[in-house]
């Protein structure tokens, strides 16, 4: 396959064509393991719009010619919901010192080839731009090793996070809703975040 591929930091307006797509592209990404999110178009627009609406939020997009493939979003903590913030106020973080990296998403055509890792170039130069960051993060399920749907060949992506710099801290842990794929509900699940200092 031939590929052109350009990745852009977009923010605000700029971003509202591209909301169908980049629903679609995470609903399918996130539908495999660990995620196992049964897709819900309603949820997905209300996250975007989330990203959408913040002056300091960034969505980098990945493009093949004009094919959205891929994904990143980040956003101050403090703009964030409360069971996101909660851990760092108990471990007594400034939450203006937190910037976040919430999710990325790449079409399993397209990985292999650095996306990932300029993904985290573009979400921490956008930090470094806003300024006063002292730390970034994100955050990741935990799924027990034993899990039914868990690949024999599963690599947890422990050590492309370690390689970006980046430390499990397993005493910042949270929940974070959605509705698996054996759900018939949103039920809680444990994340824990990863940190890195900023320079
Ligand atoms: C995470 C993701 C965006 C990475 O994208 P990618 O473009 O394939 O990653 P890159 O090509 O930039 O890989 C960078 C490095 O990480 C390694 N890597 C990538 N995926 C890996 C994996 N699953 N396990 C171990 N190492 C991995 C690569 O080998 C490469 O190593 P190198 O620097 O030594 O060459 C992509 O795998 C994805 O969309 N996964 C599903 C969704 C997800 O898990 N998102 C993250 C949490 S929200």
């Amino acid at each position: 396959m031939s590929k052109n591929i350009r990745v852009e930091r977009l923010s605000g307006t700029a971003l509202q064509q591209y909301i169908p797509e980049l629903a679609r592209l995470r609903i399918e990404v996130f539908y495999d393991f660990p995620y196992l999110y049964a897709g819900d178009i309603n949820y997905e627009k209300k996250y975007l719009q989330t990203y959408i609406d913040c002056p300091e939020s960034v969505i980098v997009i990945a493009f093949d010619d004009d094919k959205v493939v891929g994904a990143s979003t980040a956003i101050p903590m403090k703009f964030e919901t409360d069971e996101l913030k909660r851990p760092f106020i108990e471990n007594a973080y400034n939450l203006d010192d937190v910037f976040y990296c919430s999710e990325s998403v790449l079409d399993k055509n397209y990985r292999g080839y650095g996306i990932g890792v300029r993904f985290f170039e573009h979400r921490e130069a956008h930090a470094q731009d806003l300024g006063g960051f002292k730390h970034i993060t994100f955050c990741c399920v935990e799924r027990p090793a034993d899990h039914p749907r868990r690949p024999a060949d599963y690599v947890p992506l422990d050590q492309f996070w370690n390689k970006r710099g980046y430390v499990k801290h397993p005493e910042l842990k949270t929940t974070y809703s959605w509705k698996d794929l054996d759900d018939t509900e949103e039920t809680p699940k444990p994340m824990t975040f990863w940190l890195k200092h900023d320079r």
